[in-house]
């Protein structure tokens, strides 16, 4: 049987995964919008048939704002939410946030209970903490996406500053999807080559820098919404490592309960991703001051989820 694909928010990261699932051949696509987006979400999934003949696929894609047409989702990827827009952080969007995703947990449990959720709502850390704790699912089968999207800018900008291709940059973006995240240069390499031989100190500090604020250089240029083509692209391949159990260690934002000293927070850690979906989580032994800008990313993050507590309340 074909595996289906539910994806709740039609906007433009919504869209994007729904040609990725299509052409990946992942599975089928149902893609649910609120009543007053549904036809928009309709033809977007019209398109996307008639996109089908050329584009090599024969996945069904259609559209609804109906949860019961969810049901048996494989994979459920929310990016219901507003975007952010110039000028605004991501804990702007909090309070508007935190209720599109109590409406989004309560469909979700109903319809999909056996769904592994990926998480890309902003501010993810504090969305993704909301949906587990609202759909009270096993940690293991909801993860945000951030620490996909975060490296992949990390590796781009050091493919991009020394000249050389992307597929051979390999490393690792820890913590929150905010602007303490936490690149490692020294857990960094180039073919091989360790990041810390190749660039210098202050080529690394800006490229660091460049990664930090990279959701927010696309919002500025854009001036109205936010990045979309690699958000999706970096949730989709957390759908299909779960869905081809390709045992990916991908880093991602998972529940910590102990692992780097982080309690009850979802954070962006290295995750195995497998049939199970978040199978493992590995620790990397950090020095004390990768130790402390993981304590300050970690804090920001236990601040948001604070926030969004206090804003349910
Ligand atoms: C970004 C948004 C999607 O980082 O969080 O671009």
């Amino acid at each position: 049987m074909r595996k289906k694909i539910a994806l709740v928010g039609a906007g433009q990261i919504g869209q994007n995964l729904a040609m990725l699932a299509a052409m990946k051949g992942l599975g089928d696509v149902v893609i649910l919008d609120v009543p007053a987006y549904v036809n928009v979400a309709k033809g977007k999934a019209l398109d996307l048939m008639e996109m089908a003949p050329n584009g090599d696929y024969d996945a069904n894609v259609t559209a609804t704002s109906d949860y019961k047409d969810i049901k048996g989702a494989d994979v459920v990827i929310v990016t219901a939410g507003k975007p952010r827009e110039a000028g605004m952080t991501r804990e702007d969007l909090l309070a508007i946030n935190i209720k599109i995703i109590g409406a989004v947990a309560a469909g979700v449990k109903e319809n999909a209970p056996n769904a592994f959720c990926i998480i890309v709502t902003n501010p993810l850390d504090a969305m993704v903490y909301a949906f587990h704790k609202m759909t009270g699912f096993p940690k293991n089968r909801v993860a945000g996406m951030a620490g996909t999207l975060d490296t992949a800018r990390w590796r781009a900008f050091i493919a991009m500053e020394l000249g050389v291709s992307v597929q051979d940059v390999a490393g690792t973006v820890l913590g929150g999807h905010g602007p303490d995240m936490v690149p490692l240069p020294r857990l960094t390499t180039v073919g091989g080559v360790p990041l810390t031989d190749v660039a210098s100190k202050e080529q690394i500090e800006k490229l660091a820098a460049r990664t930090r604020e990279a959701g927010t250089e696309i919002v500025k240029l854009f001036g109205k919404g936010s990045a979309f083509f690699s958000p999706a692209w970096s949730a989709i391949i957390m759908a299909e490592a779960y869905l081809k159990d390709q045992r990916r260690v991908l880093p991602c934002a998972a529940l910590c309960e102990g692992e780097y000293g982080v309690k009850g927070l979802f954070i962006g850690v290295p995750c195995l991703i497998g049939a199970k979906g978040v199978e493992k989580i590995y620790e990397i032994k950090l020095t004390d001051e990768e130790k402390a800008l993981l304590a300050k990313t970690a804090a920001s993050v236990k601040k948001t989820v604070e926030e969004t507590a206090a804003v349910k309340a």
